[in-house]
């Protein structure tokens, strides 16, 4: 979704602030935009890439110190550079610029009242309310600081803002509530001579590693020299500056085309580093979940799973693996479903998110709404580690993927399915349900993983030719059983975000209930047909798609014992891996979502209308 750049130096920032758009990229947007202080204020802006961007600003020849930039996903108001940031308020002498994350949810009354003001609207955006009340405040006699923390004072909803102002031409001015915004600070942490801010760390890698998150409610002011913040009381405050452990290669695409590529062939050796600490060690502890894991896993009656898009998927996987392994009832909800439902709160429930952001709007208002309910418990399984996820919970396990740069989930999904089998194994321990031989069996079968999967990847060639048929398709049917029914949702969700193809996943069994309707020679069904107790079952449902013409494409194990025919396509990708098959699963799905969009020449890592890090509702 948008992202922020701003920059105070005593050189050009021009190029910082299109660098750190360009690694904002993957977050989705549609437009950018930048608005610097050098005299006099200016402006460029631009509907598309960030390149055409910076084809322009080098024309004007922009140069300046001070500096605010932004990729725009637009919520309000079309894709057109009137709508696009920054958004500009100028009238007697005042001129004021800033960039938004999030939405304001009051901003057609705050709309209203400022036009009685006089003010005048040039954009649909609700962002433009914030330049207007910045401007009504400065004119008023407010120094660009206080008049953030006034207007914020004024917002209903969530939002990130940096700001600029014509009469403090070496400051720049942000705040956060609902959004991620972080300051980063210049020349090696000593905070002399340049300060930024930013909405993500990849965007000021460039320039420093060391970096404060900003709390809910901070506002923060930058200048050359330094910076102060304020909390949301609008007292002093300070926050902790950390290294950030981001390198900026893990955010480079090195030798492959594109970063979903990059992504589902990393992601060997991001289960690795994931599961480095379990791999390690000799027995499974709930101290990798934090300090007080064991009292709060012990006392657990249900666990709550909330979460969004892939990271529910895995969660529906978590479900068969916990109720089955560890005997705890468990629930898996839509984030966006459960924060506006009436629910009823079980005490001694495990409330569970899992997120790769940990920024979900959605995912951050289900965790609050079930804290309101008086649900205490709280854990979260994330990859990014200051995330307001992480900040907000109790207990929390990192997948240590590596940044994701990729619109579609990937290796955040299997490190996601590692760490909550971690977990099974943890609670299952508690509850005396895993004895130590097969806690061993299970710990190497772990271990295993990264080498099984780089077996799996071998059969990208074949995938790829079922890629190039596919990708003519309209549509196309996924099944799976038990618990490769979500890795059959999974897949379905990656071919139809990557490709545009419109994709059903089933539970096999549910085929004769509806959907077998749909089925004739021009729909081709993906099924995920591991060896498990559920093959047989599988195979029945299997002949009622060929009976109707149906062209099965079969991800197998290598005794499944499926044979290859006419309307019957099968890749065996190794040994069953008993409760791991589903990590290993999803990975041909993955491949053929990738193929299928390269042979359709779509955007693959920037699919049309999606964002990395959905941060607002
Ligand atoms: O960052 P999160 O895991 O909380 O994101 C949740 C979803 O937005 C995300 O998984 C989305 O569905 C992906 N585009 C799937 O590929």
């Amino acid at each position: 979704m948008c992202g922020i750049v701003g920059a105070v130096a005593r050189r050009n920032v021009v190029p910082i602030l299109i660098e750190g758009l360009r690694k904002l990229e993957y977050r989705g947007y549609d437009s950018a935009g930048i608005a610097i202080m050098n005299g006099a204020m200016e402006r460029v802006r631009a509907v598309g890439r960030v390149a055409e961007l910076e084809v322009r600003t080098r024309e004007l020849h922009a140069d300046a110190p001070t500096g605010i930039a932004h990729t725009r996903w637009a919520t309000h108001g079309g894709v057109t550079e009137k709508n696009a940031h920054p958004h500009f308020s100028k009238a007697d002498g005042i001129e004021i610029s800033v960039v938004h994350n999030g939405i304001i949810e009051n901003h057609d009354a705050l709309r209203r009242r400022l036009k009685q003001a006089g003010y005048e609207f040039v954009s649909d955006t609700d962002t433009e309310v914030i330049a207007h009340l910045l401007h009504s405040h400065v004119a008023a006699g407010a120094t660009l600081f206080d008049a953030v923390q006034t207007t914020v004072r004024e917002l209903e909803g969530a939002y990130a803002i940096a700001a600029i102002s014509k009469t403090e031409p070496d400051t720049v001015v942000g705040s956060r509530k609902g959004s991620p915004l972080l300051l980063g600070i210049g020349n090696a942490g000593s905070g002399h001579g340049e300060n930024f801010l930013a909405s993500d760390t990849s965007a000021l890698l460039q320039v420093t590693k060391y970096v404060a998150y900003l709390e809910e409610g901070d506002v923060v002011e930058i200048k050359p020299d330094g910076y102060r913040i304020v909390d949301r009381d609008g007292k002093p405050a300070e926050r902790p500056i950390v290294e950030s452990q981001l390198s900026s290669d893990s955010i480079e695409l090195g030798n492959y085309d594109h970063f979903m590529q990059k992504e589902i062939f990393e992601q060997p050796g991001a289960i690795a580093n994931t599961l480095e600490m379990v791999a390690n060690a000799s027995s499974l502890s709930p101290g990798l979940f934090g300090a007080n894991a064991e009292e709060v896993f012990s006392r657990t009656q249900q666990i709550l799973i909330l979460a969004c898009g892939t990271s529910w998927h895995a969660g529906c996987v978590a479900k068969y693996w916990i109720e089955a392994l560890a005997g705890i009832p468990v629930s898996v909800e839509i984030a966006s479903e459960y924060r506006y439902r009436d629910s009823v709160a079980l005490p001694n429930t495990l409330v569970l998110t899992i997120s790769q952001s940990g920024e979900t709007a959605d995912t951050l208002a289900a965790l609050q709404h079930a804290k309101t309910l008086g649900l205490r418990d709280t854990m979260t399984i994330c990859n990014v580690p200051e995330s307001a996820l992480i900040r907000q919970s109790k207990l929390r396990f990192l997948t240590r993927a590596g940044p994701e740069i990729g619109v579609a989930s990937t290796k955040a999904f299997t490190t996601q399915l590692a760490s909550l089998f971690v977990m099974t194994l943890v609670l299952a321990k508690l509850r005396q349900r895993l004895s130590a031989e097969r806690e061993k069996e299970l710990l190497q079968q772990l271990r295993h993983l990264p080498a099984a999967m780089n077996h799996v990847l071998e059969c990208e060639p074949t995938v790829r030719h079922w890629a190039n048929r596919f990708a003519p398709k309209q549509h196309a049917l996924f099944l799976g059983r038990g618990v490769h029914f979500p890795i059959a949702l999974e897949g379905a969700l990656k071919l139809k975000e990557v490709t545009y193809i419109h994709a059903e996943a089933y539970a096999a069994g549910e085929l004769k209930h509806g959907p077998l309707a749909l089925v004739d020679r021009e729909m081709p069904v993906v099924v995920v047909a591991p060896n498990d107790v559920l093959i047989e079952k599988l195979k029945s449902n299997l002949q009622e798609v060929r009976a109707r013409g149906g062209e099965l494409f079969i991800f197998a194990d290598r005794d499944t014992h499926i044979e290859p025919s006419d309307g019957i396509n099968i890749i065996n990708l190794g040994d069953h891996a008993g409760p791991l098959s589903p990590i290993l699963h999803v990975v041909p799905l993955q491949l053929l979502a990738y193929h299928a969009a390269l042979a359709r020449g779509t955007d693959v890592d920037k699919p049309r209308n999606l964002a990395k890090s959905v941060t607002v509702e």
